[in-house]
């Protein structure tokens, strides 16, 4: 399975050199990845868990303040890099057309894109789940070649799930996985949103899921241990 851990904007960089030390006694047979706050990819030194980024500029190198490029990521040794989470769309008002930008940037770096979809609530109460989810994959993928496209990891979030504790029922998920895996059968789908060292008992009967996206938990290295058990059980 693929666990990739977002640490989002949390951490202070001594906290961050004492989370590491604490990540390296994690033992799981999963492809680990750390998304660590940007500042610390260079600190970045565990050998048994791969690199992401939680960002990346839509643009290559040039005049664009602020931005960190694709090349800069890769020559960083960064091996994964999440695109379009909800918060950014949020915050940042990025855009279906942005993260097809960023996606075009990451594929030729060989740079392994996590591509975050997912529905509002509202969304769901209107039955607009699926409508969003196939609309924000076809716009993210146009004009990529499908030799690219499956090499993309796709990580279904139900933005209200996002940190809330709330996840949707396994009913749900199944369809939403169904039904991307009907569209992109060649790609990795992985379930992000308040996934927790509890709530695993009920999310791995879920066949379908090919792994997990950790906010909260990624920053719990013992109850992250605790789920990577419970997942072999
Ligand atoms: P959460 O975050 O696990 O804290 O809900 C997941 C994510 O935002 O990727």
């Amino acid at each position: 399975m693929i666990i990739a851990l977002n640490n989002k904007c949390n951490l202070s960089k001594e906290e961050f050199l004492s989370y590491q030390q604490e990540l390296k006694n994690i033992k799981s047979p999963h492809q680990l990845i750390l998304c660590p706050t940007t500042l610390y990819i260079n600190c970045f030194d565990i050998k048994n868990i791969s690199l992401g980024s939680q960002n990346v500029s839509s643009f290559d190198n040039g005049a664009h303040t602020g931005e960190i490029s694709a090349s800069q990521l890769a020559a960083a040794k960064v091996d994964y890099c999440i695109v379009g989470h909800s918060e950014r769309r949020q915050d940042q008002q990025e855009t279906d057309k942005d993260v097809n930008q960023k996606l075009k940037q990451l594929l030729p770096q060989n740079i392994t894109p996590i591509l975050c979809i997912g529905e509002t609530k509202e969304e769901r109460n209107q039955k607009k789940a699926l409508e969003k989810i196939t609309s924000q994959l076809k716009n993210a993928t146009l004009g990529i070649s499908l030799e690219e496209q499956k090499k993309i990891i796709f990580a279904y979030e139900p933005i209200w799930s996002i940190g809330t504790g709330n996840i949707p029922t396994n009913e749900e998920v199944i369809e939403m996985f169904t039904h991307i895996k009907s569209q992109y059968p060649h790609n990795k789908v992985i379930y992000g949103g308040s996934a927790n060292e509890t709530n695993i008992e009920t999310l791995k009967k879920i066949k379908e899921i090919d792994g997990y996206l950790l906010g909260g938990l990624s920053l719990k290295p013992k109850n992250l241990q605790t789920f990577l058990k419970k997942i072999e059980n």
